[in-house]
Protein backbone atom coordinates (compact mmCIF):
# COMPACT_ATOMS: atom_id res chain seq x y z
CA UNK A 1 0.00 0.00 0.00
CA UNK A 2 1.85 3.15 -1.42
CA UNK A 3 -0.43 6.32 -1.09
CA UNK A 4 1.99 8.17 -2.85
CA UNK A 5 1.88 10.91 0.31
CA UNK A 6 5.50 11.28 1.68
CA UNK A 7 6.62 12.18 5.39
CA UNK A 8 9.58 14.20 5.66
CA UNK A 9 11.55 12.82 9.02
CA UNK A 10 11.71 15.43 11.95
CA UNK A 11 14.90 15.85 13.71
CA UNK A 12 16.22 12.93 12.15
CA UNK A 13 19.86 12.97 12.78
CA UNK A 14 19.58 14.21 16.71
CA UNK A 15 16.95 11.38 17.82
CA UNK A 16 19.17 8.99 16.13
CA UNK A 17 22.34 10.40 17.89
CA UNK A 18 20.31 11.00 21.26
CA UNK A 19 19.69 6.77 21.29
CA UNK A 20 23.41 6.75 21.07
CA UNK A 21 22.82 3.33 19.23
CA UNK A 22 25.09 0.18 20.44
CA UNK A 23 26.34 -1.96 17.24
CA UNK A 24 24.67 -5.10 19.03
CA UNK A 25 21.35 -3.40 20.73
CA UNK A 26 17.95 -3.95 20.87
CA UNK A 27 16.59 -0.51 19.55
CA UNK A 28 12.32 0.04 19.51
CA UNK A 29 10.81 2.73 17.23
CA UNK A 30 7.09 3.22 18.96
CA UNK A 31 5.78 5.59 16.28
CA UNK A 32 7.63 4.06 12.90
CA UNK A 33 5.97 6.08 10.57
CA UNK A 34 7.42 6.25 7.20
CA UNK A 35 10.86 4.82 8.79
CA UNK A 36 12.71 7.52 8.64
CA UNK A 37 13.95 7.15 12.07
CA UNK A 38 14.24 3.28 12.01
CA UNK A 39 16.12 3.61 8.79
CA UNK A 40 19.16 5.47 10.06
CA UNK A 41 18.93 3.21 13.53
CA UNK A 42 19.06 0.26 10.99
CA UNK A 43 22.30 1.91 9.67
CA UNK A 44 24.00 2.34 12.62
CA UNK A 45 23.05 -1.46 13.84
CA UNK A 46 25.58 -4.32 13.30
CA UNK A 47 24.54 -8.25 12.21
CA UNK A 48 23.88 -8.85 15.79
CA UNK A 49 21.51 -5.81 16.64
CA UNK A 50 17.50 -5.82 16.40
CA UNK A 51 14.94 -2.99 16.37
CA UNK A 52 11.11 -3.65 16.64
CA UNK A 53 8.68 -0.69 14.78
CA UNK A 54 5.24 -0.31 16.36
CA UNK A 55 2.77 1.88 14.72
CA UNK A 56 -1.14 1.94 14.68
CA UNK A 57 -1.40 2.69 11.24
CA UNK A 58 -2.34 0.18 8.19
CA UNK A 59 -0.63 2.27 5.67
CA UNK A 60 2.87 2.35 8.09
CA UNK A 61 2.53 -0.83 8.68
CA UNK A 62 2.65 -1.56 4.90
CA UNK A 63 5.75 0.03 4.59
CA UNK A 64 7.20 -1.44 7.80
CA UNK A 65 6.50 -4.97 6.27
CA UNK A 66 8.17 -3.97 2.77
CA UNK A 67 11.38 -2.75 5.27
CA UNK A 68 11.27 -6.29 7.25
CA UNK A 69 11.47 -7.77 4.34
CA UNK A 70 14.51 -6.42 3.24
CA UNK A 71 16.20 -6.40 6.52
CA UNK A 72 16.36 -9.82 9.03
CA UNK A 73 17.03 -7.09 11.72
CA UNK A 74 13.58 -5.25 12.12
CA UNK A 75 10.23 -6.67 12.55
CA UNK A 76 6.60 -4.60 12.78
CA UNK A 77 4.15 -4.90 14.78
CA UNK A 78 0.49 -3.18 14.36
CA UNK A 79 0.16 -1.72 18.25
CA UNK A 80 -0.01 0.78 20.26
CA UNK A 81 3.14 1.86 22.12
CA UNK A 82 1.13 1.58 25.12
CA UNK A 83 0.99 -1.66 24.44
CA UNK A 84 4.44 -2.37 23.98
CA UNK A 85 5.28 -3.87 27.30
CA UNK A 86 2.92 -7.00 26.76
CA UNK A 87 4.61 -7.23 23.18
CA UNK A 88 8.30 -7.25 24.83
CA UNK A 89 6.92 -9.98 27.54
CA UNK A 90 5.92 -12.00 24.48
CA UNK A 91 9.19 -11.84 22.78
CA UNK A 92 11.38 -12.30 26.00
CA UNK A 93 12.51 -9.30 25.48
CA UNK A 94 11.27 -6.90 28.57
CA UNK A 95 13.84 -5.13 30.31
CA UNK A 96 16.49 -5.59 27.63
CA UNK A 97 15.90 -2.32 25.56
CA UNK A 98 18.60 0.13 24.42
CA UNK A 99 16.22 2.50 23.40
CA UNK A 100 13.12 3.41 23.09
CA UNK A 101 12.22 6.41 20.26
CA UNK A 102 8.50 7.52 20.32
CA UNK A 103 7.93 10.56 17.94
CA UNK A 104 4.95 11.74 18.32
CA UNK A 105 1.28 12.51 16.80
CA UNK A 106 0.57 12.07 13.07
CA UNK A 107 2.34 11.72 9.72
CA UNK A 108 2.38 13.79 7.13
CA UNK A 109 -0.01 11.36 5.07
CA UNK A 110 -2.43 11.37 7.81
CA UNK A 111 -2.94 14.45 7.58
CA UNK A 112 -2.48 15.04 4.03
CA UNK A 113 -4.63 12.64 2.34
CA UNK A 114 -7.76 13.96 2.49
CA UNK A 115 -9.49 10.02 2.41
CA UNK A 116 -8.14 9.76 6.29
CA UNK A 117 -10.91 12.07 7.12
CA UNK A 118 -8.01 14.53 9.57
CA UNK A 119 -8.30 17.45 7.39
CA UNK A 120 -10.42 20.69 7.51
CA UNK A 121 -8.47 22.00 4.18
CA UNK A 122 -9.35 19.24 2.28
CA UNK A 123 -12.78 17.66 2.50
CA UNK A 124 -12.74 13.73 2.81
CA UNK A 125 -14.65 11.28 5.39
CA UNK A 126 -14.57 12.28 9.00
CA UNK A 127 -12.88 9.80 10.47
CA UNK A 128 -8.91 10.85 12.22
CA UNK A 129 -8.34 7.01 13.80
CA UNK A 130 -5.14 6.29 13.17
CA UNK A 131 -5.82 2.42 12.81
CA UNK A 132 -9.26 2.86 11.06
CA UNK A 133 -10.10 -0.67 12.61
CA UNK A 134 -10.40 -0.20 16.16
CA UNK A 135 -12.65 2.40 18.21
CA UNK A 136 -15.09 4.52 17.14
CA UNK A 137 -14.27 7.55 14.25
CA UNK A 138 -15.06 11.45 14.65
CA UNK A 139 -18.24 11.06 12.74
CA UNK A 140 -19.68 8.69 15.10
CA UNK A 141 -18.11 10.42 18.53
CA UNK A 142 -19.76 14.03 17.07
CA UNK A 143 -23.35 11.92 16.28
CA UNK A 144 -23.59 10.28 19.80
CA UNK A 145 -21.81 12.63 22.42
CA UNK A 146 -23.26 15.35 24.59
CA UNK A 147 -22.33 18.54 24.38
CA UNK A 148 -20.61 18.67 27.59
CA UNK A 149 -18.76 15.97 26.65
CA UNK A 150 -17.88 17.34 23.11
CA UNK A 151 -16.94 21.23 24.93
CA UNK A 152 -14.51 19.26 27.13
CA UNK A 153 -12.62 17.48 24.16
CA UNK A 154 -12.15 20.94 21.93
CA UNK A 155 -11.50 22.67 24.78
CA UNK A 156 -9.24 20.14 27.41
CA UNK A 157 -7.47 18.33 24.07
CA UNK A 158 -7.49 21.27 21.60
CA UNK A 159 -7.33 24.32 24.01
CA UNK A 160 -10.48 25.82 22.26
CA UNK A 161 -11.84 28.87 24.36
CA UNK A 162 -15.34 29.31 22.94
CA UNK A 163 -15.58 25.15 23.19
CA UNK A 164 -18.95 25.31 24.79
CA UNK A 165 -20.37 27.67 21.87
CA UNK A 166 -18.64 25.03 18.85
CA UNK A 167 -19.92 22.63 20.91
CA UNK A 168 -23.81 23.47 20.92
CA UNK A 169 -23.12 24.54 17.39
CA UNK A 170 -22.56 21.13 16.24
CA UNK A 171 -25.31 19.65 18.63
CA UNK A 172 -28.16 21.47 16.97
CA UNK A 173 -26.81 20.95 13.74
CA UNK A 174 -26.90 17.49 14.01
CA UNK A 175 -30.63 17.22 14.99
CA UNK A 176 -31.19 17.87 11.30
CA UNK A 177 -28.47 16.46 9.64
CA UNK A 178 -25.39 14.01 10.62
CA UNK A 179 -21.87 15.21 10.28
CA UNK A 180 -20.12 12.67 7.67
CA UNK A 181 -17.68 15.05 6.44
CA UNK A 182 -14.61 17.02 7.64
CA UNK A 183 -15.62 20.26 5.15
CA UNK A 184 -19.27 20.23 6.31
CA UNK A 185 -17.88 20.11 10.38
CA UNK A 186 -14.91 22.52 9.31
CA UNK A 187 -17.68 24.92 8.42
CA UNK A 188 -20.19 24.61 11.07
CA UNK A 189 -16.96 25.00 13.53
CA UNK A 190 -15.82 28.11 11.73
CA UNK A 191 -19.48 30.08 11.89
CA UNK A 192 -19.76 29.22 15.81
CA UNK A 193 -16.25 30.67 16.32
CA UNK A 194 -16.35 34.03 17.05
CA UNK A 195 -12.56 34.72 17.19
CA UNK A 196 -10.73 34.01 14.11
CA UNK A 197 -6.98 33.94 14.97
CA UNK A 198 -4.98 35.02 12.71
CA UNK A 199 -3.31 32.71 10.14
CA UNK A 200 -5.14 29.92 11.41
CA UNK A 201 -8.64 28.38 10.37
CA UNK A 202 -10.66 28.53 12.65
CA UNK A 203 -11.35 24.74 12.80
CA UNK A 204 -8.14 24.25 13.36
CA UNK A 205 -8.02 24.00 17.65
CA UNK A 206 -11.53 22.01 17.51
CA UNK A 207 -9.83 18.91 15.08
CA UNK A 208 -6.80 18.60 17.17
CA UNK A 209 -8.86 17.79 20.08
CA UNK A 210 -11.29 15.53 18.37
CA UNK A 211 -7.92 13.59 16.56
CA UNK A 212 -6.35 13.70 20.00
CA UNK A 213 -9.73 12.07 21.83
CA UNK A 214 -10.43 9.97 18.93
CA UNK A 215 -7.05 8.58 18.94
CA UNK A 216 -6.41 8.47 22.56
CA UNK A 217 -3.24 10.57 22.36
CA UNK A 218 -2.65 11.70 25.68
CA UNK A 219 -4.11 8.51 27.69
CA UNK A 220 -1.15 6.35 25.56
CA UNK A 221 1.23 8.72 25.77
CA UNK A 222 1.36 8.30 29.90
CA UNK A 223 0.90 4.36 29.02
CA UNK A 224 3.57 4.65 26.44
CA UNK A 225 5.98 6.25 28.67
CA UNK A 226 5.52 3.93 31.81
CA UNK A 227 5.95 0.50 29.57
CA UNK A 228 9.25 2.56 27.53
CA UNK A 229 10.58 2.79 31.19
CA UNK A 230 10.36 -0.87 32.11
CA UNK A 231 11.32 -2.23 28.68
CA UNK A 232 14.77 -0.37 28.83
CA UNK A 233 18.35 -1.93 30.11
CA UNK A 234 19.97 -0.14 32.90
CA UNK A 235 22.26 2.88 30.64
CA UNK A 236 18.69 2.31 27.94
CA UNK A 237 17.71 5.68 26.34
CA UNK A 238 14.28 7.13 25.92
CA UNK A 239 13.85 9.85 23.15
CA UNK A 240 10.98 11.59 22.44
CA UNK A 241 9.61 14.55 19.91
CA UNK A 242 6.75 16.18 20.84
CA UNK A 243 4.42 18.18 18.90
CA UNK A 244 2.16 20.31 21.37
CA UNK A 245 2.26 21.32 24.60
CA UNK A 246 -0.26 19.06 25.92
CA UNK A 247 2.22 16.19 24.97
CA UNK A 248 5.60 18.14 26.03
CA UNK A 249 3.90 18.97 29.46
CA UNK A 250 3.60 15.18 29.99
CA UNK A 251 6.95 14.38 29.17
CA UNK A 252 8.35 17.09 31.18
CA UNK A 253 6.62 15.98 34.26
CA UNK A 254 7.06 12.29 33.76
CA UNK A 255 11.01 13.36 32.80
CA UNK A 256 11.11 15.38 35.96
CA UNK A 257 9.48 13.06 38.76
CA UNK A 258 11.61 9.94 37.89
CA UNK A 259 15.16 11.94 37.82
CA UNK A 260 13.83 13.58 41.54
CA UNK A 261 13.61 10.33 42.99
CA UNK A 262 12.56 10.60 46.34
CA UNK A 263 13.73 13.98 46.75
CA UNK A 264 10.40 15.67 46.61
CA UNK A 265 9.34 13.65 50.23
CA UNK A 266 12.81 15.10 51.87
CA UNK A 267 12.60 18.47 53.81
CA UNK A 268 14.49 21.00 51.43
CA UNK A 269 17.35 21.64 53.76
CA UNK A 270 18.38 18.16 54.56
CA UNK A 271 22.46 17.93 53.48
CA UNK A 272 21.89 14.43 51.66
CA UNK A 273 23.86 13.74 48.34
CA UNK A 274 21.47 13.63 45.50
CA UNK A 275 22.22 10.06 44.61
CA UNK A 276 20.46 9.51 47.99
CA UNK A 277 17.32 10.17 46.24
CA UNK A 278 17.63 7.32 44.27
CA UNK A 279 16.07 8.36 40.97
CA UNK A 280 15.26 5.85 38.15
CA UNK A 281 16.25 8.13 35.39
CA UNK A 282 19.31 11.20 34.57
CA UNK A 283 17.50 13.54 32.10
CA UNK A 284 20.47 14.12 29.41
CA UNK A 285 21.08 17.89 28.21
CA UNK A 286 17.79 20.29 27.48
CA UNK A 287 14.78 20.42 25.59
CA UNK A 288 15.71 20.55 21.80
CA UNK A 289 14.38 22.22 18.85
CA UNK A 290 14.88 21.84 15.31
CA UNK A 291 17.29 23.91 13.63
CA UNK A 292 16.71 27.22 11.93
CA UNK A 293 17.60 24.72 8.24
CA UNK A 294 15.44 22.01 9.53
CA UNK A 295 11.87 24.30 10.10
CA UNK A 296 12.61 26.57 6.99
CA UNK A 297 12.81 23.08 4.75
CA UNK A 298 10.15 21.62 6.84
CA UNK A 299 8.04 24.15 8.64
CA UNK A 300 6.19 20.99 10.73
CA UNK A 301 9.13 21.10 12.35
CA UNK A 302 8.52 24.21 14.16
CA UNK A 303 6.39 22.57 16.95
CA UNK A 304 8.62 19.60 17.73
CA UNK A 305 10.39 19.61 21.25
CA UNK A 306 12.93 16.31 22.10
CA UNK A 307 13.61 15.42 25.33
CA UNK A 308 16.26 12.69 26.22
CA UNK A 309 16.67 10.64 29.46
CA UNK A 310 19.10 7.60 30.28
CA UNK A 311 17.33 4.65 32.38
CA UNK A 312 19.47 4.56 36.17
CA UNK A 313 18.31 1.80 37.75
C1 LIG B 1 5.20 11.70 13.45
S1 LIG B 1 4.83 10.14 12.77
C2 LIG B 1 6.35 9.25 12.92
C3 LIG B 1 7.24 9.41 11.73
C4 LIG B 1 8.47 8.55 11.74
N1 LIG B 1 9.36 8.85 12.84
C5 LIG B 1 9.22 8.68 10.44
O1 LIG B 1 10.35 9.17 10.45
O2 LIG B 1 8.67 8.28 9.41
C6 LIG B 1 3.89 9.39 14.02
C7 LIG B 1 3.43 7.98 13.71
O3 LIG B 1 3.11 7.37 14.95
C8 LIG B 1 1.93 6.65 14.84
N2 LIG B 1 1.35 6.65 16.19
C9 LIG B 1 0.88 7.69 16.88
N3 LIG B 1 0.49 7.30 18.10
C10 LIG B 1 0.74 5.96 18.18
C11 LIG B 1 0.59 5.00 19.20
N4 LIG B 1 0.04 5.29 20.38
N5 LIG B 1 1.02 3.74 18.95
C12 LIG B 1 1.56 3.41 17.74
N6 LIG B 1 1.71 4.29 16.75
C13 LIG B 1 1.32 5.56 16.97
C14 LIG B 1 1.11 7.35 13.79
O4 LIG B 1 0.23 6.45 13.17
C15 LIG B 1 2.20 7.86 12.85
O5 LIG B 1 2.43 6.94 11.82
Amino acid sequence: MNSGFTHITVLLDEAVEALAVRADGCYLDGTFGRGGHSRLILQHLGPGGRLLGFDKDPQAIATGQALAAEDGRFVIVQRSFAELGSELESRGLAGKVSGVLLDLGVSSPQLDDPERGFSFMNDGPLDMRMDPSRGISAADFIATASAEEIARVFKEYGEERFAKRMANAVVQRRETQRFERTGDLAEVLKVANPAWEKGKNPATRAFQGLRIHVNNELGDLEAGLEAALEALEIGGRLVVISFHSLEDRIVKLFMRKLAKGEADKMPRDLPIRFQAFDPKIKILGKAQFASETETKANPRSRSAVMRVAEKLR
